[in-house]
C-alpha cells in the first residue's frame, strides 16, 4: 500500500428530545400511520423544538461527542466541515458556530451544500485534506434542522423529514483499514424537481415570498423517488465494481434514510440481505446531511474492526454518491 489510509476514528450524535409520531401528523395534515409507514418506512421524527437552537447546536453536541469519544481535545482539531442545508445564518457558516461553541479555537471550518448526499461529500473532503499530509484532524458532521423548512400544511413533505446531527472524527489509520474510495456525481436539477426556491440570491426573502409558501422545501416525490432508487443504487454497484467487491464481501450497508422502500430497492439490487443494511428512517426520518452518520453511530457497538461497509446517497441537486471504507475502530 502506498497511500496512507484515513480513518474514522470516532462517530457522536444528536437528537432532539421532542418525537413527532405518525398519529400527531394525523392530527395535522390528511395523513395516517399506515399510508405513511407503508409508503416510507417512518413511525416517528424528532424536532427541535427550542427557538432559540438550530444545527449549529445539534452540530456541536455531535462534534462534542465525537472528540469524547476518541480522547480528543479541541484546541487538537484542524478543520471543521458540516454539511447542511439548513444553516443557521446563510452566514456566517455553520461550522464558525460550532468551531467557537467547542472551543476549537486552532481549527477553521466551512459548510458544504450538499442535500441529502452533504455527508458523503464532506467526508470526502475532509479525508482529502488528511490524505494530503496537511491535516492530522478534521471533524465532519452532517447536521439538518429540516422543520425550520417545513410547510406542516403539506403532507407530502411533512410526514418525511425530521431533525439530528452526526459527526465522525477522521484521522490518519495506523493500520491497513480505512476510507478507502469514493464515487461521486453531480447533475443540475434545472426543473426544481427537489429545492428551497426563496432565501436566496435570486429570491431574496419578502413579503411575497413568505406569502407564497416560499421558503419551504417542495419536492416532487414521484420523481425524487424514481431518480433516487436508480442513483443510489447505480453508485452503490459503481463502487462495489471499482474495487472489485462482491455481496459476500459487504458486511454492511449505510444507507441515506429517505425513503424505506429506496434503501430496499439498493439492497436488493447489491444482493445484500436485508441483515446487511443499517435502518433507522422507523425511528427519525430523513435528517438529511446527518442519516449516514446517525446509523453509523447507532450501530457502531455491532460493527467490527476490517468490517466492510458501503455508505451511500441521493438528495436534491441532484447530488448522489458512495463511499468504501472498512471499519477502524475495534469493538
Ligand atoms: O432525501 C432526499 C430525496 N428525497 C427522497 O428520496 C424522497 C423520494 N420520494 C418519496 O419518498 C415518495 O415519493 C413520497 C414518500 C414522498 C411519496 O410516496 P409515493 O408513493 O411516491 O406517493 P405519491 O406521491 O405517488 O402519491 C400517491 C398517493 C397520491 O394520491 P392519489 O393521487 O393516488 O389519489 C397522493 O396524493 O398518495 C397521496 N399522498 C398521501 N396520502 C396520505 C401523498 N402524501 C400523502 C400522505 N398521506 N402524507
Amino acid at each position: 500500500m502506498t497511500q496512507k489510509l484515513v480513518k474514522i476514528s470516532s462517530v457522536g450524535h444528536y437528537v432532539p428530545d421532542h418525537v413527532l409520531s405518525n398519529h400527531d401528523l394525523e392530527k395535522m395534515v390528511d395523513t395516517n400511520d399506515e399510508w405513511i409507514r407503508t409508503r416510507t418506512g417512518i413511525i416517528e421524527r424528532r424536532i427541535l423544538k427550542d427557538p432559540k437552537k438550530a444545527t449549529a447546536f445539534m452540530s456541536a453536541e455531535a462534534g462534542k461527542e465525537a472528540l469524547e469519544n476518541a480522547g480528543v481535545s479541541p484546541e487538537e482539531l484542524d478543520a471543521i466541515i458540516v454539511a447542511t442545508v439548513t444553516p443557521d445564518y446563510l452566514f456566517p457558516a455553520t461550522a464558525c458556530l460550532v468551531q467557537k461553541t467547542i472551543g476549537a479555537e486552532n481549527a477553521y471550518g466551512f459548510d458544504l451544500s450538499a442535500a441529502c448526499s452533504g455527508f458523503i461529500y464532506a467526508l470526502s473532503t475532509g479525508s482529502m485534506m488528511i490524505e494530503s499530509g496537511r491535516y492530522k484532524k478534521v471533524l465532519v458532521i452532517g447536521a439538518d434542522k429540516m422543520s425550520s423548512i417545513i410547510d406542516y400544511t403539506d403532507r407530502t413533505t411533512c410526514i418525511i423529514f425530521g431533525d439530528a446531527a452526526g459527526a465522525v472524527l477522521l484521522e490518519p489509520s495506523e493500520d491497513e483499514t480505512g476510507i478507502i474510495d469514493f464515487v461521486q456525481h453531480t447533475e443540475g436539477d434545472q426543473d426544481n424537481f427537489l429545492f428551497q426556491e426563496a432565501g436566496g440570491s435570486l429570491n431574496p426573502a419578502s413579503l411575497e415570498t413568505v406569502k407564497n409558501k416560499q421558503h419551504f422545501i417542495k419536492q416532487d416525490g414521484r420523481t425524487v423517488f424514481r431518480r433516487a432508487t436508480e442513483g443510489m443504487a447505480d453508485v452503490s454497484l459503481e463502487i462495489m465494481e471499482k474495487n472489485q467487491l462482491e455481496a459476500d464481501d459487504i458486511a454492511w450497508l449505510v444507507p441515506h434514510q429517505a425513503n424505506k422502500r429506496i434503501i430496499d430497492a439498493t439492497a436488493r439490487r447489491m444482493g445484500l440481505s436485508e441483515e446487511k443494511v443499517m435502518i433507522n428512517i422507523q425511528k427519525y426520518g430523513n435528517t438529511t446531511a446527518a442519516t449516514i452518520p446517525l446509523c453509523l453511530y447507532d450501530w457502531k457497538d455491532r460493527l467490527s474492526h476490517g468490517d466492510k461497509l458501503i455508505l451511500s446517497a441521493f438528495g436534491g441537486g441532484f447530488t448522489w454518491g458512495a463511499a468504501y471504507l472498512t471499519w477502524s475502530l475495534k469493538s
